[in-house]
Order: C-alpha cells, then sequence, then structure tokens
C-alpha cells in the first residue's frame, strides 16, 4: 500500500504542483490534505497552463481520483469556480471528491481576514486575505462550519444563525462594518452552492484507505510549505495549517506508518511572497535578485504579488529534511539559475559572531542572522531541453552534489523548466 507526500520545503511555490501533476502518472488518487486557495499551483501541459488554488494536481489524469481531505479549508464557490474553469478546459471533474470533514471558508472569514490585515498596519503577515485564518481558527475554536453542513440545511442554518451572533458583533462593534444577513448567506450557500456540492461530498478517510487496502499508489499532495508552517515556520509569518508531512496523516486520515516516501520539493533558490524573515534575501534593486524574479516569473499565481528573492539556504534545507523525514529532494527550477556567473548558496548563519549550522529557534536571532555563503561557479549554459543526467554540464552537477552534501538528502530529480517533461531524473549519488 505504496503511499508517497509531496511537500514544500521553503516558503512555498517551490513547483509542488509540477510535481505532483508528474508524480500522478504512477498514482491512483491524489490528496490535498491542508490549506486553502491560498494556494497556488502551476501545470504547464503541451504548453497549456493550469493554475488551481483547491483542486489537486492530479485532476488532469483521466486515471487519477482528486480528493480534498479533511484538513483543507474549502470555499465551495472557488471550488465550483475551479471545477467550472477546468471543465471549459476540457477536464472531467467529475471523479473528484471533497471530504465533509473539511471546514467551510464563508464571507465573513474572508472580511475578517482583510480587517485583522488592516488593522496590523505595519505588523500585518500579507496574508492573501481568503480567510484561511479565520477559518482555522473556527475550527480551533469550534464554531466552524464544514462541508457535511450543507447537506443538512436545518443545521447547516443552526450553525450559521449561532456563528453570526458572535462574528456580526465584532464586525459592527470592533470594525464599525456592516453585520452578515442570516437568509442571505443561507440562500446562496443552500442554493445552487450545495447542489453542486452535494455529488462531491463523502467519507474520504474511508476512501483514501480503500484505495490503500487494494494497493494502489496514493499521492498526499502538500500546499504552502515548511517554514509557513503553523508549528515549524517563521511564527507568525506562517500559514495557518500544517504543511508538513505530519499534515499529511491528520489532514488526510492516514497513520505515518502508511508512508513510504516523502519527496521535499525546492527550488534552486528561494522565494517569499508576504511579510517575514529571509536571511538569504536579495532586496528589491539587486542585480541578481532582479534577475531570478524576471527569469523566474516570480509573481504569485493567485495575487500577482512580486515574490521575494534569495540565494539557497541550507540550515533551512536541513531542518526541513528533518521535520518532514525527506527521503529525497525534486529540486526545481535549476533553469532559472542558467545565466549566472556564479552561484551561491548559504551554508551556515552567522548570529553575533557564532556560526549556526541548524536553525536557531529563536525568532529574534533568525530576524539578526546573516548568511554564510559558498560561491561556485555558473554553468553558463541552457539546461531546459536536457533530459539525462550526463547531459548536465560539470559545474551544474559539482553544484547538485554541493548541495546534496550540504543538506544530506539526494536529489532525485531536477526541473529544467515549466512544462510537465521538462525535468532530469538523476541517480541518487
Ligand atoms: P507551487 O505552489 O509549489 O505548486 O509552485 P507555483 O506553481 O506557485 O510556482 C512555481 C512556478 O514555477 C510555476 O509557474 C511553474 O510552472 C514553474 N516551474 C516549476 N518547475 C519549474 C522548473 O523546473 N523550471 C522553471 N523555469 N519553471 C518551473
Ligand atoms: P503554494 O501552495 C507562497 C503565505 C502568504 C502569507 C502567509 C499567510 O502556492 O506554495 P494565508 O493567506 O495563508 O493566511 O497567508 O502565507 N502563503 C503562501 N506563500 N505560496 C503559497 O502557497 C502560500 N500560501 C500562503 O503570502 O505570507
Ligand atoms: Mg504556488
Amino acid at each position: 500500500m505504496p503511499a508517497t507526500i509531496v511537500v514544500g520545503t521553503q516558503w512555498g511555490d517551490e513547483g509542488k504542483g509540477k510535481f505532483t501533476d508528474l508524480f500522478a502518472k504512477e498514482m491512483s488518487m491524489v490528496v490535498r490534505y491542508q490549506g486553502g486557495h491560498n494556494a497556488g499551483h502551476t501545470l504547464v501541459v503541451d504548453g497549456e497552463s493550469f493554475a488551481l488554488q483547491l483542486v489537486p494536481s492530479g485532476v488532469l489524469y483521466d486515471h487519477i481520483v482528486p480528493v480534498i481531505g479533511n484538513g483543507v479549508v474549502v470555499d465551495p464557490v472557488v471550488l465550483l469556480a475551479e471545477v467550472d474553469m477546468l471543465t471549459a478546459k476540457g477536464v472531467d471533474c467529475s471523479r473528484l471528491r471533497v471530504s465533509g470533514n473539511a471546514h467551510l471558508i464563508l464571507p465573513y472569514h474572508q472580511e475578517i481576514d482583510a480587517l485583522t490585515e488592516r488593522y496590523l498596519g505595519k505588523n500585518k503577515l500579507g496574508t492573501t486575505k481568503r480567510g484561511i485564518g479565520p477559518s482555522y481558527a473556527d475550527k480551533s475554536t469550534r464554531v466552524g462550519i464544514r462541508v457535511q453542513d450543507l447537506l443538512d440545511p436545518k443545521i447547516f442554518r443552526e450553525k450559521l444563525e449561532a456563528v453570526l451572533e458572535d462574528k456580526n458583533q465584532v464586525l459592527t462593534r470592533v470594525y464599525n462594518r456592516l453585520p452578515f444577513d442570516v437568509d442571505e448567506l443561507a440562500e446562496t450557500y443552500l442554493g445552487e452552492v450545495r447542489d453542486r456540492m452535494v455529488p462531491y461530498v463523502t467519507d474520504t478517510v474511508g476512501l483514501v484507505h480503500e484505495a490503500l487496502e487494494a494497493g494502489q499508489h496514493v499521492l498526499f499532495e502538500g500546499a504552502q510549505a515548511t517554514f509557513l508552517d503553523l508549528d515549524h515556520g517563521t511564527y507568525p509569518f506562517v500559514t495557518s495549517s500544517s504543511p508538513t508531512a505530519g499534515g499529511a496523516c491528520t489532514g488526510a486520515g492516514v497513520g505515518p506508518r502508511h508512508i513510504d516516501r516523502v519527496v521535499g520539493i525546492a527550488k534552486a533558490y528561494i522565494t517569499r511572497v508576504g511579510a517575514g524573515p529571509f536571511v538569504t534575501e536579495l532586496p528589491e534593486g539587486d542585480p541578481v535578485g532582479d534577475h531570478l524574479v524576471d527569469v523566474g516569473h516570480e509573481y504569485g499565481t493567485n495575487t500577482g504579488r512580486r515574490r521575494r528573492p534569495g540565494w539557497f539556504d541550507a540550515v533551512m534545507m536541513r531542518q526541513a529534511v528533518r521535520v518532514n523525514s525527506l527521503s529525497e529532494i525534486a529540486l526545481t527550477k535549476l533553469d532559472v539559475l542558467d545565466q549566472l556567473d556564479e552561484v551561491s548558496v548559504c551554508v551556515a548563519y552567522d548570529v553575533d559572531g557564532e556560526r549556526h549550522e541548524t536553525l536557531p529557534y529563536h525568532q529574534s536571532d533568525l530576524h539578526r542572522a546573516t548568511p554564510i555563503c559558498e560561491t561556485l561557479p555558473g554553468w553558463k549554459t541552457d539546461l531546459t531541453a536536457m533530459t539525462e543526467p550526463g547531459d548536465l554540464p560539470v559545474e551544474a552537477r559539482n553544484y547538485l552534489d554541493f548541495l546534496e552534501d550540504q543538506v544530506r538528502c539526494p536529489i532525485s530529480l531536477v526541473g529544467v523548466g515549466p512544462g510537465r517533461e521538462q525535468f532530469i531524473h538523476r541517480t541518487a549519488s
């Protein structure tokens, strides 16, 4: 009963969607286990681009059952719009299944997300304003409304009435906003939204286990990434879920003994969207940073925001190898470094004159840390058409060997372009 987890190892946008799509060829089921439509996963197949937010990246294959697990927060309006977008492009979404235990994102979550950000002022996190944090907060304080509540209009309405009592007090008295109307929301969500959602809703835990028991291969697709994890990320500059590999177990309802492969997706450099510490950041105006943003098209799939660029950080990666039990790494966007004369890698941090090879646990140290880098010669060769490890120039091979040595985990796959075929399967060294 083989099960694989794909997990982001940096601050997101590593190319998880591309590799999930690639792996899906050999799978039966792809399960999203956390996050919501804050994710933006871009797949490029035969020159056509698909930007997915909620629907699992395996959806493009006819043989895949795409599953939205219990750990995800679902905005049903966004989900249905995504299904429509895919259907218009000729993708069959009828096999999609959504956990009845997943929590809903409703309009008040989005409004509270935006208001919280506004009132945080210069301390704002730079969230995607999709209502992710407020929906997970309601889940934790046990006033969330779940996907299964759509199946029972009476329960849905009762829960909505109860929760709006509280939300409307906060919205009107604290934020001076208009209240939400129970009837209006109930009409929207218990009307067409409900009717269209019902066929997708099921017990996804049972579904996943039936697949595993039948010997089928299941892939758990992480959104966001290790350093956006609520526990393991750069708190408070994180998302409100558990993107790390452990999150796949709770977010899909499988125990750790089912997992036999964990693939960490890492970019050959790093990007971050939104606020928070970033030790290897190349500030706007830095020629190499601007080059990475231009060549790597580093603008959010979802929000269009410029992603902050920086050099590969082996200190973070060593931590990601540990907290996710990575069995291997898929390194993406190596081609984005093609034109550089030299390529740097951060191998340790300097914090007040002290060398750190592991991630300092104290956030203040992380804010003060400066990168200790090693610089390697660039390869100045176009890698985008290469398919075999032997095709790679010696400088690129040395760079990969150096990274492996630094992070102590094999790099089994290397991305050399956005297309489904643009990767090199590399024998682990
Ligand atoms: P995700 O959120 O981790 O799925 O990543 P995104 O889709 O947000 O961002 C990754 C971007 O890089 C997408 O536009 C991909 O098409 C693109 N991409 C993925 N792998 C490669 C690669 O190896 N080379 C290049 N040049 N682009 C890639
Ligand atoms: P994928 O799956 C990059 C960031 C936001 C913000 C923080 C909290 O495409 O890699 P949230 O809206 O989740 O409360 O925002 O997390 N963030 C991401 N950054 N890629 C993502 O997803 C992200 N999802 C959230 O920018 O800093
Ligand atoms: Mg993304």
